[in-house]
């Protein structure tokens, strides 16, 4: 069968990497989450005190970037890869509130892009690839065969995302989430370097009021159309 390019963009907590995830394992595709990629070179700015609540020593972040080694290791028991920063397993670590407050500053270095955007088109010359991120469609993979913009109301994205981190222990006010939501959907949007934009030919997708299934099967019928069309 025909093996295609999924690009899913969109806003943070949209579900993302949950329909990203649901497709790589139906199609026997690879995932890849870009925004862990970026949230371990946050990880990695946060340990060497590059980056706190008072500044940003954006000068030596760029100079250290060639010691900075992401790779994706799979793991069978979840069902798809994790991120590991200089091999060492940082999958927790990189889904705080924390990394979640400094990542959208990291990720308007442009030289912290370029790294990554290189990276993630190797991944993809192959295709049989699921990526999520925010310029996927618009600059990693803009010959995606797929491209899927996904939306929901910041309310609805920052009630998911206050669930998963109430789930995991971490003791966060729902307020706190939704500025962090509000926040990063500003600067997503208008840095200068790749700005989270839905791209001309992407498909969009609100799902403040789909079902997981719903939304899969929607996403599912898009992609058999395109394979069997291009068959
Ligand atoms: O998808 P996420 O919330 O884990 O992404 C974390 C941050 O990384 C997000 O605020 C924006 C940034 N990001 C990006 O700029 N480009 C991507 N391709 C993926 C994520």
């Amino acid at each position: 069968m025909k093996k295609i390019t999924i690009a899913i963009d969109g806003y943070s907590s949209t579900g993302k990497s949950t329909l990203a995830k649901q497709l790589a394992k139906y199609l026997g595709y690879v995932y890849v989450d870009t925004g862990a990629m970026y949230r371990a070179v946050t990880l990695f700015s946060m340990q060497n005190g590059y980056i706190s609540s008072e500044y940003f020593d954006k000068e030596t972040l760029i100079n250290s970037i060639p010691n900075i080694k992401l790779h994706f290791e799979f793991n069978p028991q979840l069902g798809y890869a994790e991120m590991h920063l200089n091999d060492v397993n940082v999958e927790k670590e990189i889904r705080t509130i924390e990394v979640s407050n400094f990542v959208s500053i990291v990720a308007e270095v442009s030289q912290v892009r370029a790294k990554l955007v290189e990276q993630q088109k190797e991944m993809g010359k192959n295709k049989a690839i699921v990526m999520d991120g925010r310029d996927i469609a618009t600059v990693v993979f803009p010959d995606a065969e797929l491209k899927i913009f996904m939306t929901a109301s910041p309310e609805t994205r920052a009630q998911r995302r206050f669930d998963e981190l109430q789930a995991k222990g971490d003791d966060v006010a729902y307020e706190a989430v939704l500025k962090n939501v509000q926040e990063r959907d500003y600067i997503d949007t208008h840095r200068d370097d790749s700005p989270l934009v839905m791209d001309d030919d992407a498909i969009e997708i609100d799902n403040s009021y789909l079902t997981r299934e719903e939304q899969f099967n929607a996403v599912l019928e898009l992609v058999n159309d395109i394979i069997n069309k291009t068959n």
